[in-house]
């Protein structure tokens, strides 16, 4: 039996799990596979590596990190998600010792302080209030071992026309307010004030998707 959906205030995309996969590919007009495999590139991965996706979805970078890595040399890919169906569609593409998925929410993850070489996110974090970023970031750092990577590729300030008309109808049409923060720029500042090193902005998608590269810097006492 598939775990149910974890109670969070993030917007959980249960109804959308089966048609995910037709959706995506349109809403980054065919560039799916360059925009996933320049953020694996960004982990620099070693196939030792313990990889954690937030907001995994339906899991297609979950499994392009997991290519990289080998479960006998303790390399694993997990993605997380709030949503039972999304990771139930997940599961049914893939599942073994490298490339597991859990039903859990990112502000409060089940894993041990350290666990992790990197954490990765794609799309995410549009989908949260503001104090839910906040914390999923704190949750990443704390997973994180020093220094670890942290890759995230979101919605943030648009940076050409048509990025700017995606991201308003976007957030009217999907009556999301989340959005709006994220297009108001909000993520740089959270990231860092999570315990993160200023993140580098690498590179932007389409003129309203920014990939932005950060690590776990020890936190001031
Ligand atoms: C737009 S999808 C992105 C999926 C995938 N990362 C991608 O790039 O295609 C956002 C995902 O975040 C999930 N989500 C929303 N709130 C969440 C939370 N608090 N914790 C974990 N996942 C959450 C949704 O269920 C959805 O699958």
């Amino acid at each position: 039996m598939e775990k149910k959906s974890v109670p969070t205030r993030g917007r959980t995309l249960d109804y959308a799990a089966f048609v995910y996969d037709f959706l995506e590919p349109i809403l980054l007009l065919g560039k799916q596979a360059e925009y996933d495999r320049q953020i694996v590139s960004l982990l620099g991965l070693h196939k030792t590596d313990r990889i954690l996706d937030l907001g995994c979805g339906t899991g297609v970078l979950t499994r392009m990190i997991a290519d990289q890595l080998d479960a006998e040399s303790g390399g694993v890919s997990i993605g997380i998600d709030a949503a039972a169906r999304m990771i139930q569609v997940a599961r049914k593409k893939r599942e073994d010792q490298t490339c597991r998925f859990e039903v859990a929410a990112a502000e409060d993850l089940p894993y041990d302080d350290g666990a992790f070489d990197a954490v990765v996110s794609s799309l995410f974090f549009h989908h949260l209030d503001l104090d839910l970023k906040a914390k999923a970031l704190g949750e990443a750092w704390r997973v994180l071992r020093p220094q670890g990577k942290l890759v995230i590729a979101d919605m943030h300030t648009p940076t050409t026309w048509m990025g700017a008309l995606v991201s308003h109808v976007s957030r009217w049409f999907f009556m999301q307010p989340q959005i709006g923060e994220n297009i108001r720029g909000v993520l740089p500042a959270l990231i860092q004030n999570a315990g993160f090193e200023p993140p580098e902005n690498v590179c932007t998608y389409f003129g309203y998707i920014t990939v932005f590269l950060s690590r776990k810097s020890p936190k001031a006492e």
